[in-house]
């Protein structure tokens, strides 16, 4: 196992959104680069950076034209590569985001499989053998082409599915796995693995791991298919890293993948706590943790000494946090978030409570995604510190509430966001039991009830967490006999009769 995942502490960015530095609107790779001492400060050591090929962004550069370029607008592949050394030279990490299950329809080998003339690219996409016929999935492309056939898309109508091949292929223009097409489509996916990891990048967060072979309910083909990418990986590139958008990760681990993300969707329950009416991290108090931690238990359990489970504060596609937890409810939110197992994963802008910003028309295909890609808010200058371009040039538009909050705002107020998350992740990196890889056993997580205690262990290191995001005082059984907390937020605790009290909008570590 790669041993910088041991206290690894994430930070996604969003690159358009992130810092402009010559005026366009639109963030790039220099204004990363001057941001590092900004995310080295908080404690981040890695990075992941969503999507920056060329694309003709009609999902935001989830609809790559070629996978070897440096989308322009962020800058070249050499900038590209100083900025990865740059990260390195302070001991951080960059995952570059890999997408191997469709290209936009731009790209030329889409174009050459359109062609009705036999070529090279021909089954690099799931193409049925007629146009009068649909292949089962997300919706096809049909009548676009000399080719006659209908061409599967794998999300957006613009993304044709490349083709690994069907997991037991029924009909005759369905191939197996390990025919030539899907064969050739491995080999380019490495390839692209090759080209970057060569470069210097750390690794990959991988875009809808979980779909690349079609027919595959219990995702059987696609799991091979990831172990012999990992085996390539462990000759070529031992080093390397890769995280799965997939939210299953009895299945992704199993993968080889080294980690993977729950997500706002699969069996997680990982909405229960920050996003659906009654979410656990709200302080109405209102919100049920026991199925999250339920699911949770059986994945640390299936998954033990395969790989992390990690648990994102959000990401471009789901409603910023903010939007239904507020204000101190997001200092206990961030003490769940930084003291749980595997490595966490902060989206940009989450530190400092960045918010959804509400009724934006959609950009580049964010759709109701848009709202949580705005722009970052630095300070209280033009544009809040993101670019010096006219407002209307932005690549989205700023959140406009007067009192939004900004890096350097917070950064001068000891009681922000930005210094708790900031804390607990120096916490975190102080304490092994916290780490990526410490245990964890549930003390105290039932159903609609308040508050949630978990013990996370390491070497002989034990710490419980108590949690009680409600704006009640809330009590448990605890059969430990608490001294001063380690860190603390919200209050104090008593302890009385093998019951402790702990008030509401609380977190505190101790030491057992
Ligand atoms: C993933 C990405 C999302 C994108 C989709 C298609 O879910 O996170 O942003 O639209 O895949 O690539
Ligand atoms: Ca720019």
């Amino acid at each position: 196992m790669v041993k910088w995942l041991d206290d690894a502490v994430f930070y996604e960015i969003y690159p358009q959104s992130f810092k402009d530095t010559n005026g366009d609107g639109i963030g790039d790779f220099r204004g990363i680069l001057e941001k590092l001492d900004y995310i080295e400060g908080l404690g981040c050591n890695a990075v992941w950076m969503n999507p920056c090929f060329e694309s003709p962004f009609g999902d935001a550069g989830y609809d790559i034209s070629d996978y070897y370029k440096a989308a322009p607008r962020y800058g070249t592949n050499d900038e590209l590569k100083q900025l990865i050394d740059a990260a390195h030279d302070r001991g951080m990490h960059i995952l570059l985001d890999l997408v191997p299950g469709h290209t936009s329809t731009e790209h030329e080998w889409f174009r050459a499989s359109m062609r009705a003339e036999k070529n090279e690219y021909t089954d690099r996409y799931v193409w049925t053998d007629s146009i009068w016929e649909e292949p089962e999935g997300q919706g096809s492309l049909r009548g676009i082409s000399d080719r006659d056939g209908s061409c599967l898309v794998s999300f957006f109508s613009h993304q044709p599915a490349l083709n690994y091949g069907y997991y037991r292929p029924e009909k005759p223009w369905q191939q197996a796995m390990d025919a030539p097409g899907p064969r050739a489509t491995v080999e380019e996916l490495k390839r692209i693995m090759r080209f970057w990891l060569g470069i210097g990048c750390d690794g990959f967060r991988v875009d809808m791991a979980h779909s690349l072979v079609k027919g595959d309910e219990d995702g059987k083909g696609t799991v091979r298919l990831w172990q012999k990418i990992r085996e390539f990986l462990e000759e070529e590139f031992p080093e390397a890293v890769m995280v799965s958008e997939w939210g299953e990760p009895d299945k992704s681990l199993a993968g080889g993948f080294h980690m993977d993300f729950l997500l706002h969707f699969g069996p997680s329950h990982y909405n229960d706590l920050f996003r659906c009416d009654e979410p656990y991290f709200s302080g109405r108090g209102k919100g049920d943790v026991s199925k999250f931690v339920r699911i949770y238990q059986e994945n640390h359990k299936k998954t033990a000494g395969k790989g992390l489970i990690c648990i994102p504060s959000g990401n471009h596609d789901m409603d910023r946090l903010a939007r239904t937890v507020c204000k101190d409810e997001l200092k206990v939110a961030f003490a769940f978030l930084l003291s749980m197992p595997g490595a966490p994963f902060i989206y940009y802008g989450d530190e400092i409570g960045m918010r959804y910003v509400e009724g934006l028309t959609s950009v580049e295909g964010g759709y109701n995604r848009t709202g949580s890609r705005s722009p970052m808010q630095w300070d209280a200058s033009v544009n809040a510190g993101f670019s010096l371009a006219g407002e209307e040039k932005l690549y989205i538009p700023l959140d406009p509430a007067p009192d939004r909050p900004t890096v350097k705002g917070q950064m001068e107020d000891p009681a922000s966001l930005y210094h708790e998350v900031k804390e607990l992740i120096a916490f975190r990196k102080e304490h092994p039991a916290l780490r990526s890889r410490g245990g964890i056993e549930f003390i105290y997580a039932e159903k609609n009830a308040y508050p949630f205690a978990y013990v996370r262990s390491a070497e002989d290191e034990k710490i419980l967490v108590i949690l009680n995001p409600s704006g009640q005082p809330a009590s448990f059984a605890c059969e430990y006999s608490l001294a001063e907390p380690l860190r603390s937020f919200g209050g104090k605790i008593t302890q009385r009769d093998g019951s402790v009290t702990v008030p509401g909008g609380f977190y505190g570590f101790y030491r057992v």
